[in-house]
């Protein structure tokens, strides 16, 4: 008979638990960006107007919540596991958490105010999917570097750098998904069913925030694969550190 032993320490159950809830948020979030990505948008492009009225605000508006409260249960486990990598790197190397912590959040965040302060579709070149796609990479390549740049003291594992820099990425996803996908799509949802049930002519501005929503998802879509890439290579594929 095989023996089955559960740890039975507390801290290790609770890094599984994070883990564990990690992969799951992980699954549900990317299954459904895939989806809005391969499926959805060319399959609306097929619907007529009043099928799109009944289909849209229904499907996306379920799609939706599952995919953004995803998107938290991903980034929150996700930091709570990365916290307590950097804690335990930190305190090997005689430092505190301070400084990947705060570089990550800063990085990433500031990252994400850039990419977001060039999405104005219908600005000439930047409504451009090629054109976004270099000045994206330019400013995630940058970031990455950055966060190399001030975490090298020699302490830094590959797991805290591979997630510094794949769960920054994470983090700007999330905050796409928080701050342009979903405050346009709810407005978009509304109007798309105000209009199906009352007639009611939809706003201008709809295509604007449409353009939006697309260029964001699929900068999403396309972020996903490095992450998943330094995702597994934080345990599996030693490339960083000293
Ligand atoms: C779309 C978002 C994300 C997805 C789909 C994702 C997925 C994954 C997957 C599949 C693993 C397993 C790797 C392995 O065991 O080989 C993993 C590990 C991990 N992820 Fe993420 N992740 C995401 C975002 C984040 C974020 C935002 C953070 C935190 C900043 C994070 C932190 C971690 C940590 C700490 C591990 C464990 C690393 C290790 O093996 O030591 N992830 N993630």
């Amino acid at each position: 008979m095989i023996e089955i032993n559960f740890p039975s320490d507390f801290n290790t159950n609770l890094l599984m638990l994070f883990r564990w809830l990690h992969f799951v948020g992980g699954i549900t979030w990317l299954g459904l960006l895939y989806f809005f990505n391969l499926v959805n948008v060319p399959f609306m492009k097929e619907l007529d107007a009043a099928t799109k009225g009944k289909v849209l605000p229904s499907l996306m508006s379920r799609a939706l919540w599952w995919f953004r409260w995803a998107s938290v249960l991903t980034v929150l486990m996700g930091l709570a596991y990365w916290g307590k990598i950097v804690a335990v790197d930190a305190r090997n190397g005689g430092f505190t958490s301070a400084v990947p912590m705060a570089s990550f959040f800063v990085i990433w965040t500031v990252a994400w105010a850039l990419m977001y302060s060039c999405l104005i579709p219908g600005e000439g070149a930047l409504d451009k999917a090629p054109v976004l796609t270099v000045i994206y990479i330019v400013i995630v390549l940058a970031a990455a570097a950055l966060f190399l740049r001030l975490n090298d003291h020699g302490w830094e594992s590959n797991e805290l750098l591979a997630i510094g820099i794949g769960g920054g990425m994470g983090w700007v996803m999330m905050l796409n998904v928080w701050g342009v996908i979903w405050r346009a799509q709810k407005k978009i949802i509304r109007w798309t069913a105000d209009n199906a049930a009352n007639g009611t002519p939809i706003p201008e501005n709809a295509k604007y925030l449409s353009r939006q929503v697309f260029l964001t998802s699929r900068a999403n879509f396309w972020m996903s694969f490095p992450l998943l890439f330094l995702m597994g290579a934080a345990s599996h594929y030693p490339m960083f550190g000293k």
